[in-house]
């Protein structure tokens, strides 16, 4: 009530970015303070659900999608939300600034959002230094943190494989899964790694680095048919622990250049895909459902086609902070 009524429309007043500055300011302050983290987690009242998967505990399925928070500013606060485990990044090797401004976008209207940040994030080290000094400080949050890893815009082709591997080795001691991105519409060439092949080299090099922890692949929602197929066969054959679908779809953003899409306009496709997904690997791989989920109904459908679990970003914008502990009780 209170967000609708009066966060929302006070943030709606700000541009998307601005408003995710001020979001990302606050929960940045908020993750310092764990008391009061933990006081708000207990009024959030998510109702504990727990899952097994990837070899970990889940206190529930509703985790945050990666690209919120890029750096891995404010797990905890994210915790404290309501959230059953959360995936930061996309974090590549060397910092960098991302695309120009603006570059984010809403669609109230469709319950949407449009983005081109081209992974804009200050590099694997600096994340690793934030949860390290976090751990050092008793705030790492009591659940389960995925980092999402991706490659520097200006690295050529043919180092392609060493930038996830390099930002892979960094960041895996802080994290519980980790989680390859090579389904962004916004670093140029970055979808062409969805073939077989360079998933294959992908996911082998980066297990090379993770000390045996998980390994899971985000798809586009572009990627169909036989494609999703061969795509599925080769990075479980090559050792992932499962997949994630899906990113944003691929579209023009107001500015005239390629963007992706989340929210809405996503939701169905999202979810068949999982459920494809979910028919070509059996039981034996994790799936993340992720797109277009806003409430219980639009989750339990995501659970029920196959994933195990479910990510959202967007619903978080148009709904606040409190949706994933809503969420939660929906599922009861
Ligand atoms: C502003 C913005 C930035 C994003 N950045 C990333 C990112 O860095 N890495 C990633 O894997 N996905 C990123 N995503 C995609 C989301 O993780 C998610 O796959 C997509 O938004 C669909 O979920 P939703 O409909 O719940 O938002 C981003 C999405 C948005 C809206």
């Amino acid at each position: 009530m209170i967000y609708s009524s009066l966060v929302r429309p006070l943030l709606f007043q700000c541009d998307a970015e601005t408003a995710h500055t001020a979001v990302m300011a606050g929960t940045r302050l908020l993750s310092r303070l764990p008391v009061v983290c933990r006081l708000l987690r207990a009024m959030a009242r998510p109702h504990t659900r727990p899952v097994q998967a990837l070899g970990l505990t889940f206190p529930n399925p509703v985790g945050l999608a990666g690209g919120m928070d890029k750096n891995g500013e404010a797990p905890l606060a994210w915790w404290a939300f309501g959230f059953g485990f959360v995936e930061l990044g996309t974090v590549t090797p060397k910092g960098q600034a991302g695309n120009d401004k603006p570059r984010m976008f809403r669609e109230p209207r469709s319950g949407a959002l449009v983005n081109r940040m081209g992974f804009n994030n200050h590099g694997a080290e600096s994340m690793a230094k934030a949860l390290e000094t976090q751990a050092r400080r008793g705030l790492r949050p009591p659940f389960p943190v995925a980092i999402s890893v991706g490659k520097n815009k200006l690295t050529p082709d043919e180092q392609t494989a060493e930038d996830y591997a390099a930002a892979a080795a960094v960041v895996a001691p802080h994290a519980d899964f980790l989680t390859i991105n090579v389904s962004s519409p916004n670093t140029p060439g970055l979808r062409k790694l969805q073939t077989p092949e360079w998933l294959a080299r992908l996911v082998t090099e980066v297990c090379a680095v993770t000390s045996g922890k998980p390994v899971l692949v985000k798809v586009a929602p572009e990627l169909d048919g036989p494609k999703l197929d061969a795509a599925a066969d080769a990075v479980m054959t090559a050792g992932a622990a499962g997949l994630i679908a899906t990113n944003t779809l691929g579209c023009i953003a107001p500015t005239g250049e390629p963007a992706g899409r989340s929210g809405l306009p996503l939701r169905e496709t999202a979810r068949e895909r999982v459920a494809s997904l979910r028919r070509r690997v059996g039981d034996t791989a994790t799936l993340i459902g992720c797109g277009g989920i806003d409430d219980a109904s639009s989750a339990k459908a995501m659970l029920d086609a196959g994933a195990n679990l479910i990510q959202l970003y967007t619903g978080l914008v148009y709904q606040g902070p409190f949706l994933p502990a809503r969420i939660t009780r929906g599922l009861r």
